[in-house]
């Protein structure tokens, strides 16, 4: 644990079995992606979310590379997605050739609009992208309904999303292929790492042999297909299965600080908090959100340079895509506006929320917010 007077957004807990399983890595010599943690990890995450295969990956961002790929997409076809995400999502889908047509946020949930994605559908969408965000799920019913009746296959990004579930199913059992990220600040952590899960036996082969650079059984270097390298290694997946032992412990330590920081900062209301629930999940607070009033005078980044100030680590919102530079200067996305998105961009930022964090530290965390937004 890191131990300054500076309190971070994020510290880790690592007191579980990692150790123990880290020295049994070294002390067989299996560290690179052939050892046995490598498949006991994907077989147990793949059970904890419901799905018949798991495909470990190097990040949560390759994960969404493979799935595209897998999944086939080509110049022309068109993909929904939020535009309020991280670039991995749209990211593999403009690399694949494929263009990615952008909804905007809930404003409460800060998750996709789900009314703007059928109002999205063309005849060359392909693949609807749910992406969950900070600790509520996307409102999948009715996406899957609108997939379902248009024959458009679903990738659903959980990556923030261990140990939630919508309507009691666990989140990561709902699209065509689901993904995963294990940095650091998620509620089980691999150091880097990802997964692909999916109930379909071709798309996880295909996926399979995505990660491993397109091997092939019988003649090994001889490629049909452009793959990458993008394996998880025996100690990456010994930490994660050392977590996943303990991701229900976790879930619960997140929601009691989030219930606890929900609290003590409910009387600010110069504030937006995360809602604590809706009717088809309760927040597992992957990060502890909160968007200024509009009567403030400041935006997130200078709120952000205030909490550093009083040694408090905050990070801001997700940037748009709309408003990406990059995708900018490849022409995409010209004159589109997504004002729900756009607000919580610059009016958005979250507090720390490590797993590691203490009781003590919240407190402080607690009094410097009601310093500088009251
Ligand atoms: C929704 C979402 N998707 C994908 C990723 C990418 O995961 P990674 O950082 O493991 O590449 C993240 C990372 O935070 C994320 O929040």
């Amino acid at each position: 644990m890191i131990s300054t007077d500076f309190i971070p957004v994020n510290q880790v807990s690592l007191d579980g079995n990692e150790k123990k399983y880290l020295n049994e890595c070294i002390d067989s010599g299996w560290i690179s992606s052939e050892g046995p943690f490598v498949s006991q990890f994907e077989e147990q995450f793949a059970a904890r979310v419901g799905r018949k295969h798991g495909v470990a990956v190097s990040n949560g961002s390759v994960a969404l590379d493979a799935a595209v790929t897998a999944l086939g997409l080509g110049k022309g076809d068109e993909v929904i997605m939020p535009t309020f995400t991280i670039i991995s999502c749209a990211a593999a889908v403009v690399r694949s050739g494929a263009l990615p047509i952008l909804v905007d946020s809930d404003p409460w949930t800060w998750n996709m609009n789900v009314d703007e994605v059928k109002r999205r559908i063309t005849g060359r969408t392909k693949i609807i992208m749910l992406v969950h965000i900070f600790g509520l799920p996307v409102d999948v019913t009715p996406v899957l309904e609108l997939a379902a009746k248009h024959g458009i296959r679903t990738i659903e990004d959980a990556a923030e999303m261990h140990g939630q579930t919508y309507m009691g199913r666990p989140c990561g059992s709902f699209g065509d292929i689901s993904t995963f990220s294990f940095y650091p600040n998620k509620h089980i952590t691999t150091g880097e790492g990802g997964m692909i899960v999916t109930n379909d036996e071709e798309l996880a082969d295909k996926c399979r042999s995505l990660r491993n650079l397109c091997f092939q059984r019988e003649k090994r270097f001889v490629h049909e297909q452009l793959g990458w390298n993008f394996r998880m290694t025996n100690l990456q997946a010994a930490l994660g299965v050392a977590q996943l032992e303990r991701l229900d412990e976790f879930v619960a330590r997140k929601r009691r600080m989030g219930s606890r920081y929900t609290e003590q900062l409910a009387q600010l209301s110069k504030i937006q908090l995360p809602l604590c629930s809706t009717d088809y999940a309760e927040n597992i607070y992957w990060v502890y959100g909160m968007v200024l009033a509009d009567e403030l005078l400041f935006d997130a980044e200078e709120a952000i340079r205030k909490l550093g100030g009083h040694g408090v680590g905050a990070r801001p919102f997700f940037w748009p895509m709309h408003e990406q530079p990059v995708f900018k200067k490849m022409g995409l996305f010209a004159g589109e506006s997504y004002p729900v998105a756009e607000r919580l961009a610059r009016r958005g930022f979250y507090i720390p929320s490590g797993l590691g964090l203490t009781d003590e530290q919240m407190d402080r965390v607690i009094q410097v917010v009601r310093e500088i937004l009251s």
